[in-house]
């Protein structure tokens, strides 16, 4: 069982359209017709409320109903309705960031803070935890990221964990935490790498990942292996789409759904479930070949298998 219940709850706002045509029936998209005591809105009324219950968690929308006087049963002509959702407040968790500080713990925060993930970047040092997300909110102000800052015990009590310290920290920082870490998902998007010279190389740990590593440091958590290909750069860049495919893989599979979840509300990744941790170690290694693409070809390259619809 992972960790019950966010805590932490966040809002997003955003405009989308959903066509209704496919849902028979009310009950398959919406958490519920009406609220006790709520009248059904008259023909041409407009009816704000939570509509559905979907994969992302609940939305608020706006339903137009239809314009004959006779539509006065919200749910037998909802298969003909077009929604409009005009402001979406979400229940996503909330997402502490161990070492959320370095480039790519900031950029993650900020890409999901910006898609309604609440964030809090840790730190060893609190100051440290705060100025990075003050930066973040004040460079995205327009975006009004849902972050916070301060040291990585904070971060630590958040419902899901992404682990972003350098790859030979990451098994003492989440030890130092375990007990707050006990059930929860913990992502970790550390590769074992070195330079030699011009050359990327791949170093494979006793257990044959950092991921293992870290999941036999906190057998009490769910560890995931995730986002390790997603230059920092492109994730930070929060006016553009990042465009990769990401990997995930963990032991559990609610944690797998999770973090797919969380990947799927970035526009232009696609989460694929790549199985189990022992996977992460291609994964990890993969990074070598990635940053040595970059080098040899001057770009920063991302992953797109083909082959799956
Ligand atoms: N950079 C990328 O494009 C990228 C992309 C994908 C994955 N990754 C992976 O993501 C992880 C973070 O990458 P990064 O480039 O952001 O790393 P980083 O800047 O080297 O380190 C991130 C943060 O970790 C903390 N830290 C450093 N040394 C530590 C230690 N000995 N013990 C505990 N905390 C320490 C620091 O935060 P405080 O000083 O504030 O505590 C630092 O700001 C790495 O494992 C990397 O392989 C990076």
């Amino acid at each position: 069982m992972l960790a019950s219940g966010f805590a932490h709850r966040g809002h997003m706002v955003g405009i989308r359209n959903i066509e209704f045509g496919h849902v028979r029936h009310g009950a398959e998209f919406f958490g519920g017709a009406l609220c006790d005591g709520q009248t059904p809105p008259g023909p041409g009324q407009h009816h704000r409320r939570t509509l559905f219950l979907g994969q992302f968690g609940y939305t608020k929308c706006e339903r137009r109903v239809r314009q004959d006087s006779s539509d006065n049963e919200p749910l037998t002509c909802q298969n003909r309705h077009v929604a409009t959702v005009v402001d979406m407040t979400s229940s996503l968790p909330s997402i502490g960031y161990l070492g959320g500080t370095g480039p790519a713990g900031s950029a993650l925060a900020a890409r999901l803070a910006s898609v309604g993930y609440p964030g809090f970047i840790g730190s060893r040092t609190p100051e440290r935890g705060q100025e990075v997300a003050s930066e973040l909110v004040a460079k995205w102000a327009s975006r009004q990221l849902d972050l916070a800052g301060g040291d990585n015990a904070a971060a630590a009590q958040r419902d899901i964990i992404v682990l972003a310290t350098p790859w030979d920290s990451a098994a003492t920082t989440v030890t130092e935490h375990a007990e707050a870490l006990r059930g929860k998902v913990v992502i970790t998007m550390a590769n074992a790498l070195i330079r030699v010279g011009k050359e990327f190389q791949p170093l494979i740990p006793p257990r044959g990942s950092i991921a293992a590593h870290v999941q036999a440091a906190i057998p009490a958590s769910h560890v995931v292996a995730a986002f390790q290909h997603l230059p920092a750069i492109e994730l930070g860049a929060l006016d553009h789409d990042v465009d990769s495919d990401v990997l995930i893989c963990s032991d559990n599979n609610e944690a797998t759904k999770t973090v797919s979840d969380m990947v799927a509300h970035i526009a232009g990744c696609r989460p694929l479930n790549a199985g189990l941790l022992s996977n992460a170690l291609a994964i990890e290694a993969l990074t070598a070949v990635l940053l040595q693409l970059n080098v040899r070809y001057k770009t920063r390259v991302a992953p797109r298998f083909t082959g799956i619809n």
